[in-house]
């Protein structure tokens, strides 16, 4: 008991140092889709290595076919202690839109809102905010005895971007990573006064599609009506994916996909998630997904398609009258229960070239995907979490699903044979991804605190 409380002492006495620390952090631009920012993703790297190094880590800077891996060990104060897998994804989302940004995106701050003091910048929320939780999480606990487990971290720099270099490094570090079980810290809190497990997690497929027709760009005048146009092609095909009542309309596409266990149904039925507010909050109304089911469902335990980007003919400024000779489509579909990425991508081509007209053709590009993921419900890590959590918070955890997808949970699973216990304390209104990023200073302050009772609870079981 005397270390728990001596640490969480530390961590409150230590908020301001821990906040510059992250603010340094931040500051880095690593941007990990665009090669340009490849320079500050090895910067993070380096300068995460070099906290850990600080805390008594053995860390490492380990370079890979794209951004560099951070991993680090450190042993507990005692032989036969539970050993603990920490992720976390140092890399970041493109800043764009630039211009909604309302202070620079990698220079943070602090700002004042009515619900409390938010940290504001790109990759705040996620996952810079979010890893260093638990990197203050270890400090306290050095400062004030021996760690209670084994820790091994694992920092990614290319979670943003499709996590290519993974797989690979996963199979060749097998043992050296292998932990009794993996703790990430990238999902959210059921809102900014109850902690969450997320113990069911969506899968992704996402297929880049261009669709081409004539050799050249045509004037549609001189060619319209005889030659045929990609954009039409390529509209009618993404219509074709749902049917009226929102359903997607792959051959298959449902296999796999199970109704919602009663009991998981009873609890989110009594979250008190309000569907309504959570459109209102981002200027919509009416839900939008399969006819039927409640907006929980469709977010957490429904797959869904959604067509991410689109581009072709002429988009600048004023008109062109062009007749485009090919145009292009970013796809992405959420998986749930067994559902199977490979299959669903098989269908997906399929389903493209059998709407493909005569002199068009379709080129098609993956970028990454990943099975959906269950945390076994009787997982003894999950009572210690919830236990930590709820003397944390004053309140019980509430086990949640995550409607978005950590590709490393399904490779952690499927390579080295180990749970995730996936704890967050991102909120909805967090704008991750978006223009004026955010994260809550009480989320990374009692995030600290919640790792450094998560930790203790493990070690002592
Ligand atoms: N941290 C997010 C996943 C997430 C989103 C968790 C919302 C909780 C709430 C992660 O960084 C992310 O953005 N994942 C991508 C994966 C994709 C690029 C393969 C996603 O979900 O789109
Ligand atoms: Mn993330
Ligand atoms: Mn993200």
């Amino acid at each position: 008991m005397a270390q728990l409380d001596a640490a969480l002492a530390k961590i409150d006495a230590n908020l301001d140092t821990a906040l510059k620390r992250l603010f340094a952090l931040v500051a880095i631009p690593s941007v990990s889709t665009d090669p340009a920012y490849a320079a500050a993703c090895q910067k993070a790297a380096e300068w995460l290595r070099s906290e850990l190094a600080g805390l008594g880590f053995e860390a490492t800077v380990r370079s890979t076919p794209g951004r560099p891996m951070v991993v680090a060990h450190a042993k507990a104060g005692r032989p036969g202690a539970p050993h603990v897998l920490f992720y976390g994804h140092y890399d970041v989302q493109p800043p764009d839109p630039l211009d909604l940004w309302q202070t620079p995106p990698f220079e943070p701050r602090l700002a004042e809102a009515p619900t409390g003091t938010q940290i504001v910048g790109r990759g705040t929320s996620d996952d810079k905010g979010q890893l260093m939780t638990f990197v203050e999480a270890c400090r306290a606990l050095r400062e004030t005895g021996p760690l209670p487990c084994d820790i091994t971290i694992l920092f990614e720099g290319e979670e943003e971007s499709g996590s290519r270099s993974l797989p690979a490094f996963l199979a060749e570090n097998k043992a050296e990573l292998h932990a009794d079980i993996a703790l990430i810290c990238d999902t959210g809190m059921l809102d900014r006064t109850t902690p969450a497990i997320t113990t069911m997690l969506r899968g992704i497929v996402t297929e880049e599609i261009v669709i081409k027709g004539a050799d050249r760009d045509l004037h549609s005048g001189v060619f319209g009506g005889a030659a045929v146009n990609p954009i039409h092609v390529l509209a009618r095909i993404i219509a074709d994916l749902h049917d009226a009542d929102g359903r997607v309309t792959l051959p298959g596409f449902y296999d796999g996909v199970a109704e919602l266990p009663a009991e998981i149904a009873e609890q989110w039925r009594h979250a008190g998630f309000d569907g309504e507010q959570f459109l209102n909050d981002v200027g919509l109304s009416v839900p939008a997904g399969e006819k039927g089911r409640s907006v929980l469902e469709m977010l957490w335990s429904r797959p869904t398609c959604d067509v991410n980007g689109i581009v072709g003919g002429y988009t600048g400024k004023g008109f062109k009258t062009v007749l485009p000779a090919q145009a292009g489509a970013k796809i992405s579909f959420r998986l749930v229960g067994t559902q199977d990425p490979q299959k669903i991508s098989a269908s997906f081509r399929t389903f493209v070239e059998a709407r493909l007209p005569a002199d068009c053709r379709a080129e098609f590009h993956a970028h990454g995907g990943s099975e959906a993921q269950q945390l076994p419900l009787e997982s003894p890590a999950l009572a210690c979490a919830r236990a930590a959590l709820r003397e944390e918070w004053g309140k019980e955890a509430v086990l949640i699903g995550c409607g978005g997808s950590l590709p490393i949970v399904g490779a952690f699973k499927r390579d080295l044979g180990m749970d995730s216990l996936m704890i967050g304390f991102g909120l909805e209104d967090d704008r991750i991804h978006s223009p004026n990023e955010k994260y809550e200073l009480s989320s990374f302050h009692k995030g600290a605190r919640s790792w450094v009772r998560v930790l203790m609870a493990l070690g002592a079981a």
